[in-house]
């Protein structure tokens, strides 16, 4: 809770190029959320550098992803769209929380096992206490709810047992904050291999629709998309591709199921894939103009980094200062 409203927090790493998945399945779902919650959706530039980063490269799509938010929907004004890393609250609550954290726990992440495999060569203790500025984020804010994949629900629940434990020795300090399970998004799957999730991270460029992928491109992904044997577009258990790109007409315009079940009776895969790509880009269109105006507007997403920055410090360092004087650091003096 902030100032009498729920508050939800988010995080997202600018590496890696966001996918019509991420969209489709998240970021969409998320512009209304400010009626109800204080949102913060911050661009987690100090987790990034857990694994070796190219630094140019880093601020670039650090930036990016802002004006992605921005251009999605989320409206900055009411929503604290900043970077982890003009707020340094964060390191300093994550150095706090790391006094609390047992070496057993982290060591049974299985992010951190994944990440050092993966990464032998730059096991670092950043890799290792992830999670720690993971839990300082959300706990800064006093998140009442995190939108979380599957895969960081480990991290959640780290969380609170960390916010528990320091509530357990300092009293009511942090809000404990849940997994947020609202309408949920459409989940969509890879074009290539539709048992496995649409990612940012996969290998393969056509097994995923980026974000800003020319209209040429997405056509031609979805032309290569994996289909089914038969040729009827029905929304069948033994069709799991053409379900997903059903899933994905659905949700990029706005039809249901049978609509489309009835729309493609008789006609092929091949005029049904076309129709998709086609749907796909004129809801990705919008939003890359956007973004292609507001990387011309540099005074104006300036003005919001620093706007939102200030907010952000404001209600962190609230939440900080009261957990230093609780561990017994000294007052200010002014
Ligand atoms: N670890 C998250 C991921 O890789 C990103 C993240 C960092 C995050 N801090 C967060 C997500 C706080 C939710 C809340 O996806």
């Amino acid at each position: 809770m902030l100032d009498g409203k729920k508050s939800l927090f988010s995080g997202m790493q600018a590496t890696g190029n966001l996918t019509l998945g991420n969209y489709l399945g998240a970021l969409k779902n998320w512009v209304t959320l400010n009626e109800e919650y204080e949102c913060f959706y911050c661009v987690v530039d100090e987790h990034s550098i857990t694994i070796r980063q190219d630094p140019a490269e880093l601020r670039k799509r650090a930036r990016r992803l802002l004006m992605i938010y921005i251009a999605a929907g989320l409206d900055p004004e009411k929503n604290c769209l900043y970077y982890q890393s003009h707020v340094s609250a964060h390191a300093e609550l994550a150095w706090i929380l790391n006094c609390y954290t047992y070496m057993g726990e982290l060591s049974r992440m299985t992010q951190f096992k994944d990440k050092a495999a993966k990464h032998a060569d730059n096991v670092n203790a950043g890799l290792f206490t992830y999670p720690v500025l993971m839990a300082a984020d959300i706990l800064l804010f006093q998140a009442d709810v995190v939108p979380v994949g599957i895969d960081q629900k480990q991290h959640l629940e780290l969380t609170r047992n960390l916010a528990e434990r320091f509530n357990a020795i300092y009293g009511d300090v942090f809000t404990i904050p849940d997994a947020y399970i609202g309408k949920v998004g459409a989940k969509i799957m890879s074009l290539q291999d539709p048992s496995k999730k649409m990612s940012k991270s996969d290998e393969n460029p056509n097994a995923s629709i980026y974000l800003l992928d020319d209209p040429d491109t997405i056509i031609r992904k979805f032309k290569r998309a994996v289909t089914d044997s038969g040729s009827e577009v029905v929304y069948r258990e033994d069709k799991p591709g053409i379900r997903n790109l059903m899933d994905i007409y659905a949700a990029a315009g706005g039809k249901t199921i049978e609509e489309i079940e009835k729309e493609f009776d008789g006609r092929g895969y091949g005029e049904f894939k076309l129709a998709v790509g086609e749907a796909v880009v004129s809801i990705l269109k919008p939003l890359q103009d956007e973004v292609a105006r507001l990387e011309k507007d540099k005074a104006y997403v300036d003005g919001i980094i620093r706007a939102n920055a200030e907010k952000a410090n404001y209600y962190a360092n609230k939440t900080l200062r009261k957990v230093q004087k609780k561990v017994g650091f000294p007052e200010r003096i002014r």
